[in-house]
């Protein structure tokens, strides 16, 4: 069994990103800049954000963070949103899910430029992944996809079940499997809370992409012997025994399925690395108008 670090991996490609940054900023180019709007006091996106804004400083990004109180308008926040797609100086942004109630996000992700969409949200980015044209790649899934390449994990006509169909993760991820490339070309299936026979399906499975967000779900004798497993649960348990008062926990019951794997991420330290630094990757990418030119 080995352990795919993502952390090491994310440190790894910090480092190239940091040197690219330097190499532009010698050549007289632009600092690439990320946005980030967030609403509210959640704990979880309060977090995600601060990691965000970090990560930027630390490879020599400019980043700007905008809050809203939880009170805020429909309007102000598509005002917001409509402000950042005209600066000419922001290169692509973000705006931090879940948003409260009485927003729609849809019509929030809808109003983004999609050349500034480095969450890869926007229908435009995602209807041209799924055919396999340049886009922004949401941030999970591509760093998922980062994983693969750089361990070397053999991915061709391989039975990859992905439990999740959310948009953010199950279902780009699904689409980037079986994608004709490699990492890719994949037999997908994609199970949920309504798949009646889930268990085989991860029994017959090469590769298995956890995105529920139930914490511990893959049990032991769901997966055979050789399988590879992606955990991108993240669920913050509370905990007496951390500082924080809280415990990140997977999707996968680590003690029982990893000795069974070829490969396994971690929780923490595996995908949740990759996410952030996905994101940098797509802010690089629009900053240098590498995929819309
Ligand atoms: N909430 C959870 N994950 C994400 C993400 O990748 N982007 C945004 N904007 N919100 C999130």
């Amino acid at each position: 069994m080995q352990l795919i670090d993502g952390k090491a991996v994310a440190a790894q490609m910090k480092a190239e990103m940091a040197e690219e940054v330097k190499q532009i900023v010698a050549a007289g180019g632009k600092v690439p800049h990320l946005a980030a709007v967030l609403v509210g006091h959640d704990g979880g996106s309060e977090t995600y954000v601060a990691n965000k804004v970090r990560t930027c400083g630390e490879l020599g990004f400019k980043s700007s963070l905008i809050r809203y109180e939880e009170d805020v308008t429909e309007e102000e926040l598509l005002a917001c949103v409509d402000r950042l797609n005209k600066d000419a100086d922001v290169d692509g942004f973000i705006v931090q899910l879940p948003l409260p109630k009485h927003i729609s996000a849809q019509k929030i992700i809808e109003a983004i430029d999609f050349h500034k969409d480095v969450d890869g949200f926007h229908p435009i980015n995602v209807g041209r992944m799924s055919i396999g044209l340049p886009c922004f790649v949401s941030a999970t899934p591509a760093g998922i996809v980062e994983l693969f390449r750089r361990y070397n994990i053999p991915t061709r006509g391989k039975h990859c079940v992905v439990l999740g169909r959310s948009n953010i993760v199950g279902k780009p991820m699904a689409m980037l499997m079986m994608q004709k490339t490699e990492p890719g070309d994949c037999t997908v299936t994609v199970c949920h809370s309504r798949s009646e026979n889930l268990r085989e399906m991860c029994l017959s499975a090469d590769i298995i992409i956890v995105a529920l967000g139930v914490p511990e779900f893959l049990k032991g004798d769901m997966v055979k012997d050789g399988v590879v497993v992606i955990d991108v649960g993240t669920t913050r348990l509370p905990s007496s025994t951390t500082k924080s008062g809280f415990k990140l926990t997977g999707d996968v019951k680590f003690d029982e399925v990893a000795p069974k794997c070829s490969y396994i991420t971690p929780v923490p330290g595996g995908v949740g690395p990759m996410t952030i630094v996905s994101l940098m990757h797509n802010t690089l990418l629009a900053a240098t108008h590498a995929i819309y030119p």
